[in-house]
């Protein structure tokens, strides 16, 4: 574990990453598993590390918005605008890769996620070293996303090189992801930049993210999953769930119920849609480490502002035929 508030350590991270090796960083969002971006061998690492199949595309973090043409070719005005007024921070740019970029990060695919992300440990390391790093979340495949360098260091162990901690995540769900290529803007990842304020800053309207067929591995229906079974219900059905059942069961509960028979293990999720996003995983991850037999969720409410964590618990609790 190297530790971000050592200078000496962030140089560590640095010299790892130009080495080719793997280092999970910090980001606003989540932590990311990254990999120098121009080194295909370390990107191709990604892959094998993760179990993720290599032809699912990985989003490169760039130091700076003026670092775009690197990476990108045609770029639309209004990726630009967004990167103004969103960068550094959560939003993800899909935009046609420039020719020399390896097709090892874009999955085969002619274009590439560009986003310069906000936490100031992994903006700071990527500057002072000119670095740009393919960076998927650091989770084994379609498991859950972590928010802290210890649920890192416990689900990827041997998997990387070293762990930067950076801190808890600021958001703790992936970054939004808009496409601008073909002269379409479509949303296809709800995430913390809602399609509310992209709109506002395009002057139009941003196609929702909810039906589409681009290959993005938080599509999948199984996604973001606890190990442990999880079921999306009410609040009555969670009552009658409680009392009927004899499973051990872990209950993130939206209101402050009262309970009948006392759940295995129990927490209250914030009210607030950006708060509840900021603990998701976390707590997701807790009832998965309780023992419980069955994970019970409160439903929070619909609604714009819960886009994104609805779209996750979705695909949390997603279960195959
Ligand atoms: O917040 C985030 O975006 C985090 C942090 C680490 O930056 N990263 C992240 O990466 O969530 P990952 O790989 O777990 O999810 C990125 C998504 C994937 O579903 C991938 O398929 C999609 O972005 N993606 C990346 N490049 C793409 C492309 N060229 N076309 C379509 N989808 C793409
Ligand atoms: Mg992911």
């Amino acid at each position: 574990m190297l530790h971000s508030e050592l200078p000496e350590d962030l140089e560590t991270a640095a010299e790892l990453l130009k080495q080719g090796k793997l280092v999970a960083v910090p980001t606003e969002t989540v932590y990311g598993l990254a990999a120098d971006a121009c080194n295909k061998s370390a990107v191709n690492n990604i892959f094998a590390a993760k179990g993720r199949p290599s032809d699912h595309p990985l989003i490169v973090h760039l130091h700076a918005s003026s670092a775009l043409h690197d990476w990108a070719q045609d770029i639309p005005a209004e990726a630009f605008a967004l990167a103004d007024a969103f960068w550094p921070g959560p939003l993800t740019l899909l935009l046609k890769k420039a020719d020399h970029v390896d097709s090892v990060v874009t999955g085969g695919l002619d274009t590439i996620g560009l986003r310069v992300p906000a936490h100031p440990v992994l903006l700071k390391l990527l500057a002072s070293h000119q670095l740009a790093v393919a960076a998927p979340s650091a989770n084994p495949y379609k498991q859950l996303s972590p928010t802290s360098a210890q649920q890192v260091m416990e689900t990827m162990a041997g998997k990387l090189d070293a762990v930067l901690d950076g801190g808890d995540c600021e958001f703790g769900l992936e970054s939004t992801i808009v496409s601008l290529v073909d002269g379409t803007i479509q949303v296809l990842r709800a995430g913390p930049i809602s399609s509310d304020q992209l709109e506002k800053v395009l002057g139009q309207k941003v196609q929702s993210p909810l039906q589409h067929q681009v290959k993005v591995s938080g599509n999948v229906a199984a996604h973001y999953q606890p190990k442990t079974s999880l079921r999306c219900v009410s609040a009555t059905q969670l009552d009658e769930l409680l009392t009927g059942t004899k499973l051990k069961l872990a209950v993130l509960s939206f209101s402050n119920l009262s309970f009948n028979a006392q759940p295995y293990w129990h927490t209250t999720m914030p009210t607030n849609a950006q708060d509840y996003g900021r603990v998701l995983y976390k707590q997701l991850y807790q009832a998965d480490q309780s023992g419980a037999e069955l994970i019970l969720l409160e439903l929070p409410p619909a609604g714009y502002e819960w886009a994104a964590v609805q779209n996750r618990l979705q695909r949390a609790a997603y279960q195959e035929d």
